[in-house]
């Protein structure tokens, strides 16, 4: 699949170029406050084409990231490619469990199908540099959840995951994961079969200090 930037979104701000600090929407308030990801069995075709790939990835790349250090990169699976990322995924199975049933086998090889597009986002800190590399790392994470925004922005749904191939030092080799790169999430994005049921939200009252004015 060839990433094709698309006219879909506007086209980048020139360098400097200033904007209003604000933007009220009442309906992006009221997106917010609904929003939630769709369970990754609810997910189907279609899913974005290229032109839209490559506007929701240069969208998710506009995030906070302290010292302008871009501590991250994108994977895309999409079409033939998540089949083949799955043979990668049951061989590994395969050598970490050596009995693995044949379900299993077939469950690792259809992974990558279970949404039509899969970004992988690539936590990848810069060393030498004084932003710590917690901070480089949280950049990271703010990318996947953009990327999930702009997603159900442009329609679809999506969800973040990891699951075990994130952490496992045999996946990162054969994505190509350079040392001190990580995986901060696999972003599935698709079309919702169905609509995602709510789950529990925290009781804010347990999470929030309000610091003492005297
Ligand atoms: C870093 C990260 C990794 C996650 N990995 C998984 C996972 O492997 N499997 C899973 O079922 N949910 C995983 N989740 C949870 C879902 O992405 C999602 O947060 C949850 O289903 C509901 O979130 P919502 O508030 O967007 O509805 C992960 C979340 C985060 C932030």
């Amino acid at each position: 699949m060839e990433i094709a930037m698309s006219m879909l979104v506007p086209p980048p701000p020139v360098l400097g170029q200033k904007m209003s600090p604000t933007w009220p929407d009442p309906r992006f308030l009221a997106f917010l406050g609904q929003r939630r990801s769709t369970p990754i069995a609810l997910l189907a075709e279609p899913g974005p084409d290229s032109g839209e790939t490559g506007a929701l990835l240069r969208l998710a790349a506009r995030v906070p990231d302290h010292g302008k250090l871009f501590p991250w990169r994108f994977l895309v699976f999409a079409g033939a490619a998540r089949a083949r990322f799955g043979e990668v995924l049951a061989a590994r199975w395969l050598a970490l469990v050596p009995d693995a049933p044949p379900e299993i086998l077939a469950a690792e090889r259809a992974r990558f199908l279970r949404a039509p597009l899969v970004v992988g986002v690539v936590s990848r800190s810069v060393s030498g540099t004084k932003i710590p590399e917690w901070e480089q790392q949280l950049s990271a994470g703010a990318v996947c959840f953009n990327l999930l925004l702009a997603a159900q922005a442009m329609g679809y749904a999506g969800v973040w995951l990891t699951e075990w191939y994130a952490y496992d030092d045999g996946i990162a080799q054969a994505l190509g994961l350079a040392a001190g790169e990580r995986i901060a999430g696999f972003i599935h994005i698709g079309t919702a079969r169905d609509a995602p049921p709510e789950r529990e939200r925290p009781d804010m009252g347990k999470l929030v200090h309000v610091w003492p004015e005297t």
